[in-house]
């Protein structure tokens, strides 16, 4: 980590000039611009390559004034945002009508979250004096793994100064490694909470919270890029595999002369080549991203995921998982039988 207060001071004035700043967030890397001005947001979509229609998330201070990015801060906002702010939990709220509509993707909601990670909060404190919006999706090109280290980053999208980034700000190996938990609070009187992401917050810790489960997305609830079909995916194919199926795969894969990358977790398959992610859901959510991309630059003929256990705690992990997988439906078959 090379961080230090002159660094933040260039990177916010750097945001306040309308330029593009990637900064680390305890979830993932994000492409940061100002969320009050209309060209910053035009550049993020633009430099990602996403559809203009995808709302992003505005991060925010501790004690910013939710006021200027809302119109309703419910109850129900208020009890998380004490029991989870900073940290790795987005909340989706009835937009401010000064809010640029580019910001939402021309929805009538807002995505807010106060991250955890000391430099982002260190750059929100700076960045219009503590009282501005910094617009951020993950720092990958659409469809792409999020980032989880600068260096993910800077393999996106160059070095900083000479592609589209002004500056990286490198805070080391996101902690949390996956993506936040969005909570959908726009629609309270008609849908109650609904859980549109899951993360390393789960649906219980929320329900614990403000008395009630969230419900699961449905066709009305607005729209998430992350939660299309396929997303987070390596240009590998990813199968997702049973512990139990595992060596015979690897066997068969072998036979027909083709080459596979492994995440596996359980201990027995510590020793195999590959990478081996620790079993337990924090440890593992910690370095998935970097794993997919290790594997990934293997340029093997595909991925190979030992199936992670399915429990709730595991629910953001799997998400992501069939998520990578997803357009790789029916690969092995395809390699094996083709
Ligand atoms: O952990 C995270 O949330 C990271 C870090 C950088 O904060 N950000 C992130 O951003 O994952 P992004 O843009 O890759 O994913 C944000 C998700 C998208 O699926 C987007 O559609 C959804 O949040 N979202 C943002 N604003 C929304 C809104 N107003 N209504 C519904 N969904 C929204
Ligand atoms: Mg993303």
């Amino acid at each position: 980590m090379t961080v230090d207060n002159a660094a933040i001071a260039r990177a916010a004035r750097l945001l306040e000039q309308g330029q593009l700043v990637a900064l680390p967030t305890e979830t993932v890397y994000g492409l940061g611009a100002d969320a009050s001005n209309p060209a910053a947001v035009a550049a993020i979509f633009a430099t990602k390559g996403r559809p203009s229609n995808h709302p992003v998330i505005v991060h925010v201070a501790r004690d910013a004034d939710l006021s200027r990015w809302a119109t309703e801060v419910p109850r129900e906002a208020r009890l998380l945002i004490d029991a989870f702010w900073p940290g790795p939990l987005t909340l989706i709220l009835p937009r401010a009508p000064q809010v640029p509509a580019a910001v939402a993707g021309g929805q009538d909601t807002i995505g807010l979250r106060c991250p955890a990670h000391p430099v982002a909060q260190a750059l929100l404190r700076e960045f219009q004096r503590g009282q501005g919006g910094i617009a951020a999706p993950s720092a990958n090109r659409f469809g792409h793994v999020s980032p989880t280290t600068a260096q993910h980053v800077i393999d996106e999208f160059g070095q900083p100064g000479i592609g589209p980034l002004a500056a990286v700000l490198d805070g080391g190996h996101c902690e949390v490694g996956i993506e936040s938990t969005i909570v959908d609070l726009s629609r309270l009187a008609t849908h109650g909470p609904v859980l549109l992401r899951p993360g390393q917050i789960s649906a219980a810790q929320i329900a614990e919270v403000i008395g009630r489960m969230p419900a699961l997305p449905d066709v009305a609830a607005p729209r998430v890029s992350g939660s299309l079909d396929a997303h987070y995916a390596p240009s590998t194919p990813v199968a997702l595999v049973e512990g139990s199926a595992l060596v015979s795969t690897m066997q068969q894969l072998q036979v027909s002369g083709l080459s596979y990358a492994l995440i596996a977790h359980t201990e027995k398959f510590a020793a195999l080549h590959g990478v081996h992610l620790p079993a337990d859901p924090d440890g593992y959510a910690h370095g998935l991203y970097a794993s997919l991309r290790e594997m990934d630059a293997r340029h093997a003929s595909v991925i190979l995921v030992e199936l992670p256990p399915l429990e709730a705690a595991w629910q953001g992990i799997n998400d992501r998982l069939r998520r990578a997988a997803f357009d790789s439906a029916g690969v092995l078959d395809r390699l094996l039988k083709g």
